[in-house]
């Protein structure tokens, strides 16, 4: 793995858009220069001091010339909100080229997207593409109250403002206990898009798999600590292809933490299974995936594995590095 290049970019606009919520405006720091193209529902990292954080890009995915993420200030988050909440117009950072594990299915002919709260950001930038192509979708958007709305002034910019349906819980209007009311039965052509809190998209998928939505249709992402991150395991014995070297790995470690402990460098951000920054391939056994990055048909490949959190089925793993 060799890590991946960061880019220089200049926070060009600071603009408060909902309780706590910051939508930043980065430019590429050397005029004139354009950033990579993304797809709807990328995401980039921030650099922040010490602290390396993901942020879905808002913005429609043929501009070049900006990135736009929003940021809900989290005060008993890890600290990268804070960080980016302290940023100010003119500050230089370097960010990732964007990364993407929640695409829009080109196939769907009616996609349905519910986000929970801060989770709108992914959403919203799909929502420009299945508008641009001339798609048909909706997006619900389910927060405590209008004031908890995130991103209100940038979704009543858009011109796919009426797809767009508003539930506030301190109105009666939840979505706890009423996931089989707002989730429809599943028919060909329709795509399920959900990002929200933990406890919104376990109820949401389940949900979904008990109205038989096949597994390929339901994208999720969720925020929050991957609960199976934090499980232990077997241990079992890493193979670094290049090498033939092999390291174990303990109950309690990540193969991460035993390939840096074998002085093997991995690229590494969130460790939470929920970026992709650390797909490595896998040539031989059997990954047991506890990622949140790949979908069903991926996971079943078995040709990549995130090496911050998922471990091994079979007592050895050889990775293509
Ligand atoms: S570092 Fe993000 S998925 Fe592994």
């Amino acid at each position: 793995m060799t890590a991946p290049r960061t880019l220089d970019v200049v926070v060009h606009a600071l603009t408060p858009d909902g309780e706590g919520v910051l939508l930043v405006d980065l430019r590429p720091a050397d005029a004139g220069t354009v950033l990579p193209p993304f797809d709807a529902g990328a995401h980039i990292d921030l650099h922040l001091g010490g602290l390396i954080r993901q942020y879905s890009l808002v913005g429609a995915a043929d501009e070049r010339d900006r990135y736009l993420v929003a940021v809900l200030r989290d005060p008993d988050g890890r600290g990268g909100s804070a960080a980016v909440h302290r940023l100010a117009v003119g500050d230089r950072l370097a960010i990732s080229p964007p990364r993407n594990a929640f695409r829009p299915d080109p196939d769907a002919d009616h996609s349905i997207l519910i986000a929970g709260g801060i989770g709108v950001t992914p959403l919203v930038s799909m929502a420009e593409t299945l508008h641009r192509r001339g798609d048909s979708f909706e997006l619900h958007v389910y927060t405590r109250t209008p004031q908890s709305l995130p991103l209100q002034r940038h979704l009543d910019s858009r011109p796919w403002r009426d797809r767009v349906m508003l539930h506030f819980s301190a109105h009666g209007d939840g979505f706890r206990g009423r996931a089989q009311t707002v989730i429809p039965r599943p028919r060909p052509g329709r795509a399920l898009y959900l990002c929200g809190p933990l406890g919104m998209i376990a109820s949401a998928t389940g949900c979904a798999s008990a109205l038989e939505w096949p597994r390929d249709s339901v994208r999720a992402e969720q925020f929050g600590r991957v609960r199976s991150v934090e499980a232990p395991g077997e241990a079992f014995t890493v193979v670094v292809a290049s090498t033939g070297r092999e390291l174990p790995v303990a109950p309690d470690e990540t193969i991460a933490e035993a390939l840096r402990r074998g002085g093997v460098e991995t690229t590494l951000a969130c460790e939470q299974g929920i970026c992709g920054a650390c797909l490595t391939p896998v040539l031989a056994g059997v990954p047991d995936h506890r990622d949140e990055v790949q979908s069903a048909a991926q996971r079943e490949a078995g040709s990549l594995i995130t090496v911050c959190c998922s471990r091994s089925l079979t007592p050895t793993l050889t990775l293509g590095i």
